[in-house]
């Protein structure tokens, strides 16, 4: 059970200890206050049972709040009293529950305020400098707009870089993005026309690629059909290009398709490998190839894709 909650919650053993430890003294604080509370109410009874029950739901999130300051912990139930307060919001309105921070009124742009012809949404993991790339290309674009970044990590950067550009973030949660067509509602309601995958690590479920024909795009961190598939992403693939002795790696960036690192490719660039590169070395030779070549080729496909639909 505990092995599960730190998956869900994404914490090691000593932040759960002090996480359940946060909710028993926040438990604690609030019966105290509560019955307090209570002791000022002249009721009796039903009616006292309702409104103990009332203050208690009322005053136990204030009070684990207020625990979590000394424990350390006020992020992590800041997070996690927004992503009650968002489960609730979303099930109000029929929309896919997420855990994410950003309320669905500030995601889902009104009809009129579309106002370019695409939208794109940046899925990513890590550190986002690939995804920072790309908001820098379209913060001017006449037709292009970053509309939205994605990501399955609540500690990601790219969710920093995003917040750099003004970019509304929506953090997915791992079952419903593996139900397959749970937010493709959502992504329809915001208005997303093209996705790309900057350093995402989930494989995209079959739903969600038919969603997108040829309107979503992956980076590789090196020369496809070679070190690609489940497992292979960053460090590890700069790894195995050196453990094999490859003389030559580079990126690919291709259409997202139902199997790992698959689709057909769109463009590739090279970069040697040299004696004496480590995966942080060649690490620093994708990056840059990355950060010259994708947000121009995402644009070169998205604005083919516009012209074929004309
Ligand atoms: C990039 O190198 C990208 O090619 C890789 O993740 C990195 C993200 O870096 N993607 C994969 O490995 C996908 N299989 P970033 O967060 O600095 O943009």
């Amino acid at each position: 059970m505990f092995q599960k909650f730190q998956e869900k919650w994404k914490v090691g053993p000593a932040q759960l200890f002090i996480i359940l430890l946060t909710f028993a003294l926040g438990g604690t604080l609030t019966g105290m206050i509560g019955r307090r509370i209570m002791n000022l109410i002249p009721v009796d009874g039903i009616v006292w049972v309702i409104i103990y029950i009332m203050v208690m739901t009322l005053i136990w999130p204030l009070m684990v709040i207020v625990v979590s300051i000394p424990m350390g912990q006020f992020v992590f139930f800041r997070n996690y009293l927004a992503r009650i307060a968002d489960r609730f919001t979303r099930k109000q309105n029929n929309l896919p529950v997420s855990p994410n921070l950003n309320s669905p009124s500030t995601l889902v742009p009104s009809s009129t305020e579309k106002s370019s012809p695409v939208n794109l949404a940046i899925f990513a993991s890590g550190t986002g400098t690939n995804a920072r790339k790309i908001m820098e290309h379209f913060a001017n674009h006449p037709y292009i707009k970053v509309a939205l970044v994605i990501s399955n990590k609540p500690a990601a950067g790219v969710l920093d870089v995003a917040k750099d550009f003004g970019i509304p973030t929506f953090l997915i949660e791992k079952e419903e993005f593996f139900r397959g067509h749970s937010y493709i509602p959502l992504f329809r309601e915001i208005g997303i026309d093209f996705i790309v995958l900057a350093g995402f690590l989930w494989k995209i479920p079959p739903a969600l690629v038919a969603a997108y024909p040829s309107r979503m795009i992956n980076i590789h961190p090196a020369l496809l059909p070679k070190y690609g598939g489940k497992g292979m992403y960053g460090r590890f693939v700069h790894e195995a290009v050196i453990a094999a002795g490859e003389k030559e790696s580079g990126i690919t960036i291709h259409f997202v398709d139902e199997q790992y690192d698959h689709g057909s490719t769109i463009y590739q660039a090279t970069c040697p490998v040299e004696a004496g590169d480590t995966p942080d070395s060649l690490a620093g030779k994708i990056h840059l190839l990355e950060h010259e070549h994708f947000p121009r080729v995402v644009e070169e496909a998205i604005l083919s894709q516009l012209v074929k639909n004309h």
